[in-house]
This record gives C-alpha cells, structure tokens and sequence, in this order.
C-alpha cells in the first residue's frame, strides 16, 4: 500500500514535469503547417502482397514495373514523411529483374515457384534497427555509424523467399522512444497529418505502409514498437509470440539472451490483413511454423471472444471518444453479425501489473548497442549539453542505475504477479479464446505528445511481458482523419487466432485506406 503510494507520487510528478515541458512545444506547433500526403496514383500499388506474388508468377505483372512504382511513390512522399534512414534503389531494381528472370526462364511451373519463392518479386521494406547487409545499422546514433556485414536471419529469410528488399526506415535512437525521431535522419511524421506522429519505434515502416510508399515490412516490437505505430498510422501490425522470428541481427540486442527473447520479438507489419499471415509465415523459424499451423484454417465463428474495456490501471488516461467508438463496433459486429457472444472481463490482477511491467522491462539485461560501460560518464555529458546521445538512451542509463537495485526485492513480486496473471489469462483463454482490447487512449497525438500518455503504453507492454501474440487491427477514422485501431490478443502459440480475427475486421471495416 505505500509501495502503491509512492508509485502514484513519483507518477505525478513525472506526469507534471511532462505537462510543464510540453508548454513550448505547443506554441512550437501552431508555426507548422499541417500537410497530407498526395493520395496514390498508381494502381499497382493497391495490390496484396498475395496477389501480387500470384501475378508476378503468372508474368502478368512484372517486378521491376512494380519496384519502379514503389520506389516512384518513396520519392513522392518522403520530403513530407522523412521516413528512410537509407535505401537500396539500384540493387532492389537488379533483385527485381533477377526475379522476372526466374518467372520466364527457370523452367518452374507455377505451383513450384510458390512453393519455392512464396514472395517472389514483391518489394519489402525494413525497420532501421533490422541488418540489411550493406546499410546502416547504427541503430539510429550518430555517433555510431556502421553497415552490417550481413542480413539478419528474418531479412535472409524474406530475400530467398523473393522478396526484394527496397530500404530501412526510420527508427528513435536505440528503438527507445514511442516517437520517431533521432539526431542522424531527424522526425519522421505520420502521413495523414503531417503534425502528428506516426508512433515508434516503427515509425518510419508504418508511415511508408500508411501512404503506399510500403506493402509490406519487418519491425520489431518490446514496448508495443509495432502496435502503436500501426494503430497511429492504420495498417496492420502483428507482435507474434516469443522465438516465433528469430531476432538475430538486431541492435540493440539484450545480451542476456533469455530474458531479452521472452520480451522482445520482431513482427510483420502490412496495409493489408491476409499479407499478415503470408510474411509471418515466411520469416517465421520452421520448427516454430509448423507449431503455429498458421496456414490451418480457422473459422471465425468458432472462436471465444472476451473483451476488456479498461486495465483499470490508475495512471492511464481515459480512452477517448474514437478509440471507445472502434472498440464499440468490433464488438458489436462479433455479437451481432457473427452471433459470437462476446463475454466482458474484468482482471484485477491487470492492474497491478500494467503499471509494474514497465518495471520489469527494465530488468532485461544489458543492450548490446549502447555504451554500457561509460554510462555515469554518458550521464555527465549529457547533463553538461557534450553527449551526442538521445534524451530517453541518458534516461534509461540513469533508471537502469537506479530502479533493479532499489526495488530488486519489489522485482520479484512483479514476476510473480505476472506468473499468476500468465495463468489466469491463459485459463480464461484456452485454445479457442482472443481478448479483444483498446490499442491506446488516443489516435495519433501530435508529435511530442506521447509522453503525456506514455502510461498508457502498459496497454501494449503487458503483452510483451506475459508473452502472448498480438494485433493491432485499423478499424475506422476519427472526423480529423486520422486513424484508430483496436488490439486482438491469443494465448501463446495461437497467433492464428489472433489473424483469423485481423481479417474479418478487414472484411468488416474494410482496413487501409488512404485518400
Ligand atoms: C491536421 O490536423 C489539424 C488539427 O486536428 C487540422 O486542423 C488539419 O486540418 C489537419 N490537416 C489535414 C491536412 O488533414
């Protein structure tokens, strides 16, 4: 209980000093113009990444054609997203031919070449903190510049299914903010309203895909990096369950492997649902694909769906009106139209837990990527205005210092709660069972808006720290044309369900739409 106390004061304050900062950056933005991105011209861009696989193999459409118009859009879009840390326009052209050479003259029928090349031609791009052999992999500092050798293994996976990698997008330094912004390519903006933020840490590959500048991509997801954005920018946005991708290639990486892997996955994110199951599948590990059977059909009217309104957690903000409205349809359309009876939840235990996962994120180890070693000495230039390191890479430095030795003892009940919400999950659950819940308490805030709501991130966090697979699914537009989705959660393993579910919403709602 006065655990309980102190926490809601050290939150209050944070909260206070947040409000007191953000008093600048208001009259900051009433000098910016709010812009949108010029609609999408070219109708090879509004094909499925399915689709499109099926016609490139049938030669009816050509990879380069379409690569072409994929790199025209990038180009179109980018002075007002600023969304690519780099590209690989002359290389991915190359892939592209390569891949209309192997339709014409491998001498593979259809079926092989689906069976061999699942992605053949289609363009992909990549989170910024993903290896792409030859690009920047930095992870967004400037004072750490590097090409990676060689393509993380989800990366390697994606090319030899076909896939023709166009470039990295951009990412907050070290992936540590739910913004995307950093001092070597600057903010990326989200491309419905260009005063708002796309979200991070995926914030560069969910702008692309917003605008049509991206069909498909690779993030990467530990605080809900792949959830927000998607729901900022109103694509998809699948977090799987844990070791499901592997996450070799990433930077930062946890050096101590296990407690790093049971939190942080990579994920597909794609402007179209069904692309969700096709990518995963693709870069998923083959033994862990076969125990998703995700290409096992589900039907939709056999699944349990149980809903929560609110975690209940003290610090969160209300969910706004848009938000409460999405979530009010998606569950009226199981009730109603699937006749599936939806069943409220309430878990007490959530709130307890929303508030401490933070708290145990903290305890995933040392990050490969930063400079562990000089973190006092990183502190102290920061304070005196040397360091060439983000606000939030010196503040996790300093919380990191702090938090595991004062509450170390405190850090084990954390655990021990999350075993038992684990359980109680899993039991309401079962195999045949999503939770359906709010995304955020918002669409997309203007950017530097996020940290007023940052607690409100616990809505996506608790699901990296219990290890559970989940969605973020685009539902509807708020009146200011902005984006709003609603998450689908599975027991672990289940991520089929949580798909199946992605893609009647698409059917229902209709999905992306950007006009
Ligand atoms: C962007 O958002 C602002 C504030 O909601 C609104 O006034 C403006 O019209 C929007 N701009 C566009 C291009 O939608």
């Amino acid at each position: 209980m006065v655990l309980e106390l102190v926490i809601r004061i050290v939150i209050w304050c944070v909260q206070l000093i947040i409000e007191i900062i953000y008093i600048p950056i208001f009259f900051l933005r009433l000098f910016k113009t709010p812009k949108k991105c010029p609609p999408i011209k070219n109708d090879l861009l509004l094909i499925r990444a399915s689709e499109l696989a099926r016609r490139i193999r049938k030669n009816q459409i050509s990879s380069v054609a379409v690569v072409q118009a994929y790199i025209s859009r990038i180009n179109e879009v980018n002075s007002l997203i600023n969304a690519v840390i780099e590209n690989r326009f002359p290389e991915a052209l190359e892939d592209a031919r390569r891949a209309d050479d192997i339709v014409l003259h491998s001498g593979l029928n259809e079926e092989q070449l689906s069976e061999k090349y699942p992605l053949l031609g289609v363009p992909i791009t990549i989170k910024g903190s993903i290896a792409v052999a030859g690009l920047n992999h930095g992870a967004g500092r400037v004072d750490y510049q590097e090409k990676a050798k060689r393509d993380a293994v989800a990366v390697q996976k994606a090319k030899e299914a076909g896939a023709v990698v166009l470039l990295i997008s951009n990412i907050p330094e070290l992936c540590l903010n739910w913004e995307t912004t950093n001092k070597l390519i600057g903010t990326t903006a989200n491309p419905y309203n260009t005063t708002r933020t796309p979200g991070g840490s995926s914030g560069g590959e969910a702008s692309l895909l917003a605008c049509g500048a991206s069909l498909m991509g690779i993030g990467s997801d530990i605080c809900g990096s792949v959830r927000l954005p998607a729901h900022f920018c109103g694509v998809w946005g699948h977090k799987p369950t844990p070791y499901v991708i592997s996450t070799v290639g990433h930077r930062p990486d946890g050096l101590n492997k296990k407690r790093w892997c049971n939190y942080f996955t990579f994920g597909p994110m794609t402007r179209y649902a069904t692309d969700l199951r096709l990518l995963l599948s693709t870069i998923a590990e083959p033994n862990m694909k076969s125990m998703l059977e995700l290409h096992q059909s589900v039907d939709v009217k056999k699944i349990k769906l149980y809903y929560i309104q609110d975690l209940n957690c003290f610090h969160a903000k209300n969910f706004n009106k848009n938000v409460v409205t999405a979530f009010e349809k998606v569950v009226a359309h199981f009730d109603v139209v699937c006749q599936l009876e939806c069943t409220k939840v309430t878990i007490p235990l959530m709130r307890n837990c929303a508030q401490l996962c933070f708290l145990s994120l903290l305890d995933v180890g040392k990050l490969n990527g930063m400079c562990e070693g000089e973190q006092i000495f990183e502190i102290f230039k920061f304070l005196t205005g040397q360091s060439k390191q983000a606000f939030n890479t010196v503040s996790l430095y300093m919380l990191r210092s702090v938090v595991p030795t004062v509450l170390s003892k405190f850090m084990k009940q954390v655990s021990r709660n999350l075993d038992k919400l684990r359980d109680d999950f899993i039991k309401i659950l079962g195999d045949d069972g999503v939770f359906i819940l709010p995304s955020h308490c918002s669409e997309a805030p203007y950017h530097n808006n996020v940290y007023r709501t940052v607690f409100d991130t616990a809505y996506l966090t608790i699901f990296n720290a219990l290890g559970f697979p989940a969605t973020n699914c685009p539902v509807m537009f708020s009146p200011d044309g902005l984006p709003v989705g609603i998450q689908v959660v599975a027991a672990p393993n289940l991520d089929r369900l949580t798909l199946c579910v992605a893609e009647e919403i698409e059917r229902a709602f209709g999905g992306w739409k950007f006009t």
